[in-house]
């Protein structure tokens, strides 16, 4: 693999949709190619098995089908845009991938760790990310910002215990391994945000030129 893998994580209302398109726009000013996708989804199947794991529904959804259908999805995402592209040198850059199923539904669902290890053996192989960004900030904070969209989904309509466990597993997951990640002050205004991702952008640039 020749390209960058690139994962944005953190709760709703984050930043992470806004940010991964700032992050964009500076890596294309340096000349490389860039793709955006996000999880779940990121190709027409895939964000068919999205809708499913999202919309609100009367049949309470097994945690292991939510478990297995973000799996499946991410197979087909896998397949179809992230190893072709990071085959022919791109940066992908992917809001969310597997760091939040160990947040959502092992940190806020309880299914066990080792459970997911399995999974993400099984459909990544040996593909991790190379650097995951996790926009952290207090959940009343996040929450607020998700509200104030409107309508909420089948995970936003969850109370402030299950984000707390989501953003406890982030951090733990950060932490276990700080090489790989870097924590990012969500709560901060916006232009802070952005001047912590400019002065990561040096250090991702140079890695894929190194590759
Ligand atoms: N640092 C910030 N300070 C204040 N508001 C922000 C900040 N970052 C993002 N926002 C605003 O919060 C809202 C949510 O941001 P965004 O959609 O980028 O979050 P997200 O992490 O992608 O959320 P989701 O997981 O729900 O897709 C947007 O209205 C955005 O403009
Ligand atoms: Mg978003």
């Amino acid at each position: 693999m020749t390209g960058l893998f690139i994962t944005l994580e953190g709760p709703e209302g984050a930043g992470k949709s806004t940010n991964r398109d700032y992050l964009a726009d500076r890596l294309r000013e340096r000349g490389l190619e860039v793709v955006l996708t996000r999880e779940p989804g990121g190709t027409p199947l895939a964000e068919r098995i999205r809708d499913l794991l999202l919309a609100p529904s009367a049949e309470p959804m097994a945690v292991d089908t939510e478990l297995l259908l973000m799996f499946a999805a991410r197979a087909q995402h896998l397949a179809q845009v992230i190893r072709p592209a990071l085959e022919r040198g791109a940066v992908v850059l992917c809001d969310r991938f597997t760091d939040a199923t160990y947040a959502y539904q092992g940190g806020g669902r309880g299914v066990p760790e080792t459970r997911i290890t399995e999974l993400e053996r099984f459909v990544q192989g040996e593909l991790r990310p190379d650097l995951v960004l996790v926009f952290d900030l207090p959940v009343e904070v996040g929450l607020a910002r998700a509200a104030a969209r409107g309508r909420l989904d089948r995970f936003e309509q969850e109370g402030q215990g299950f984000f707390e466990g989501v953003r406890q597993a982030y951090l733990r997951r950060a932490q276990a391994t700080p090489e790989r990640y870097r924590i990012i002050d969500a709560a901060q205004p916006l232009a802070g945000v952005q001047r912590a991702l400019d002065e990561l952008l040096p250090q991702i640039v140079e890695r894929i030129g190194g590759r």
